[in-house]
């Protein structure tokens, strides 16, 4: 039997067809038309007026905040419960980040918290720089509550959308919230070029000012002129090409994630103690990665050998996000509640979710949890159980 992954690159005839007319075009780097079309294609499928492409999600992230004034002066607030690289984004301007508990109903930032956080800033009479709102495993924040905060106040909303591509939220696609919104076409993602990100915004100015920092700011010139520092973000012709074509499958990716969640969904109603990630009523999630908590009372185990049996199996599978105000990297950091992510983090496992996860695999992944949730929660030894070959 093969190994079960997480969430491996799914990539068909459409991509390998796109990188080779690439190819042979001689549109290597570091732009060309796969680049041009693959942006054009983004922005119309999210109904924006442009998008840039980039090296990274982080990359994306870093010149959001660059663009709207983040410096050394400021705090942002964001989500505890990410990816580091959002974190990381803000500490690259040399801005600390501030953190914000999620709601156990969403998983994504508490718009309470946020609220209060805000009042507290203004009365300290200091306000963030911006808000970096996370939709987590493919789940957007609850931006009408979140937007309706930020207005109040007027600090600056941006999205780290890396992982929600192709979600809604109130019908509308995850990356039309905020000023700015970054994605990630990192490996793992539910489209990926290799390795990518992609910058969107409402502003043409924006778009037109990331495009430039991200070629290292170059000045219109007929030799290298340059009136500021900048980057070298811009993503390659032949990664857009990848990413062009999987962005053209998106639709088929969709489908074929919530077809895993809806398996796992339904197997999971009838064992206690182990429940889905909750969808929020007000969107549709694109099922990135399907996320389950286990109850250690109600089990009598806890996520951590659970996670072993599933290795033992030759399942991967990953434990929910560490908390960022938990990580070594940011103590000291500001933190607004964090029990709800600590007690998420504790207890919850992403489970195999990829787009070309078959059903015999998501079985041999439910089999796995039914045998260990029947066997294993009523021994008293807790190594994991072996697996007859
Ligand atoms: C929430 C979140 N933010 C940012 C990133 C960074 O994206 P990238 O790996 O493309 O830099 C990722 C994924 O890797 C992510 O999951």
């Amino acid at each position: 039997m093969n190994r079960v992954y997480l969430s491996p690159p799914h990539v068909g005839a459409e991509e390998r067809r796109l990188l080779l007319e690439a190819f042979e075009s001689n549109w290597i780097a570091p732009v060309g038309p796969h680049l041009d079309r693959f942006e054009q294609e983004f922005a119309e499928r999210l109904g924006l007026p442009g998008a840039v492409a980039l090296s990274s999600g982080t990359a994306a992230l870093h010149l959001a905040l660059h663009i709207i004034g983040v410096s050394s002066e400021d705090e942002v607030l964001t989500s505890t419960l990410t990816f580091a690289a959002t974190a990381n984004a803000i500490t690259y301007l040399g801005a600390r980040p501030v953190f914000l508990d999620s709601t156990a109903d969403t998983w994504t930032m508490d718009p309470a918290l946020l609220e209060e956080e805000l009042e507290a800033c203004a009365r300290r009479g200091r306000l963030p720089r911006a808000v970096m709102a996370v939709d987590l495993y493919g789940q957007c924040a609850d931006y009408k509550k979140l937007v309706g905060a930020c207005r109040k106040y007027e600090v600056p909303l941006i999205a780290d959308a890396s992982e929600a591509l192709g979600a809604t939220y109130r019908g509308e696609q995850a990356g039309r919230f905020g000023e700015m919104a970054a994605f990630s076409f990192n490996g793992n993602k539910i489209i990926t070029s290799g390795g990518g990100g992609m910058l969107v915004s409402n502003r043409v100015e924006w778009l037109t000012r990331a495009r430039y920092l991200a070629t290292q700011a170059r000045d219109p010139a007929p030799h290298y002129q340059h009136s500021e520092i900048g980057f070298n973000y811009r993503m390659s012709n032949l990664l857009a090409a990848v990413g062009l074509g999987q962005l053209r499958n998106l639709d088929q990716h969709l489908a074929q994630r919530r077809a895993n969640n809806d398996y796992y969904r339904r197997q999971f109603a009838s064992l206690p103690g182990i429940d889905v990630m909750p969808e929020a009523s007000y969107g549709r999630s694109n099922c990135w990665l399907t996320c389950i908590t286990v109850d250690p009372a109600r089990v009598g185990a806890t996520r951590e050998d659970l996670r072993q049996q599933l290795e033992l199996c030759d399942i991967e599978s990953r434990p929910v996000w560490k908390p960022m105000h938990l990580q070594p990297a940011f103590a000291g950091c500001r933190v607004r509640g964090g029990s709800i992510s600590a007690r998420l983090f504790e207890r919850g496992l992403c489970l195999p979710s990829g787009s070309s996860l078959t059903q015999q695999e998501r079985e041999r992944v439910v089999d796995a949890i039914e045998m260990w949730r029947e066997w294993g929660s009523s021994r008293q030894d807790r190594t994991p159980l072996t697996v007859n070959p």
